[in-house]
């Protein structure tokens, strides 16, 4: 059990102008992320994968529990066995599960059952969220485990863009299938499932925009 204990904090204190010019060539650089949805079958380190790993896990979580697992994989029979599981999920998903309105709504991605970025992909990342934690003692309570998770999602992303690689935040709802698949404990559900790696040449996104910043920000 950690007691009280602090240490100092090295602050670099950087005057307005570079904070500003930072912030503004970040915006830039993050606004170039896209979901790419056909990528590429060449092989990445796997030292780029831990490291872009273990820069989603600096995240701030609830209590400092660090509720989650993030099971790499880069075994093509493991990824054909998830790829055929997720397949059949959505195959039932856009053959009458999803309302019409979600269908409506997924037109513009232009998407369907068939996920074969998920064996195409060199590596795909399943983030798991630990509903609680499994001491020797039994069960300990995580909190706010969406919203920790959540935030470890996004640097994750983040971290694979600025790494000059490409992601797709995929959903193969419901995703119970990766929990047996992986054989994960029973605190683990999984939360996300990203194909990591560089898109297809001649990759084509759809045509979308994002809001503008008064669609957004509510300033007072
Ligand atoms: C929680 C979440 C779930 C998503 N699930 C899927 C999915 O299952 N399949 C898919 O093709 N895209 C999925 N997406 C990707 C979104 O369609 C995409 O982020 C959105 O269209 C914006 O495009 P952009 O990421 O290129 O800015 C998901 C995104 C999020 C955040």
């Amino acid at each position: 059990m950690e007691g009280k204990s602090f240490i100092p904090y090295s602050y670099e204190y950087q005057d307005v102008e570079t904070v500003a010019s930072k912030a503004s060539s970040f915006r830039e650089v993050m606004d170039q992320r896209r979901t790419i949805r056909a990528f590429s079958d060449e092989p990445i380190p796997g030292k780029i994968i831990e490291d872009i790993i273990m820069t989603a896990s600096t995240a701030p979580s609830g209590a400092h529990k660090q509720p989650w697992t993030f099971c790499a994989i880069s075994d093509h029979d493991l990824k054909k066995e998830i790829r055929i599981a997720a397949e059949k999920e959505e195959y039932i998903n856009y053959h009458g599960r999803m309302p019409e309105e979600w269908l409506e709504d997924l037109k513009p991605f232009d998407t369907d059952w068939n996920k074969g970025f998920i064996t195409t992909a060199p590596w795909i990342i399943i983030l798991f969220k630990k509903s609680y934690q499994l001491t020797e003692r039994g069960k300990s309570k995580n909190y706010y485990v969406n919203e920790s998770v959540g935030i470890a999602a996004g640097m994750l992303i983040t971290a694979i863009h600025m790494a000059g690689l490409a992601t797709l935040t995929h959903t193969p709802s419901p995703m119970n299938f990766l929990g047996k698949i992986l054989n994960r404990p029973e605190n683990e559900k999984a939360f996300l499932l990203l194909p990591v790696g560089r898109p297809v040449e001649d990759v084509k996104v759809p045509n979308i925009s994002r809001k503008k910043p008064d669609e957004v920000i509510i300033w007072k």
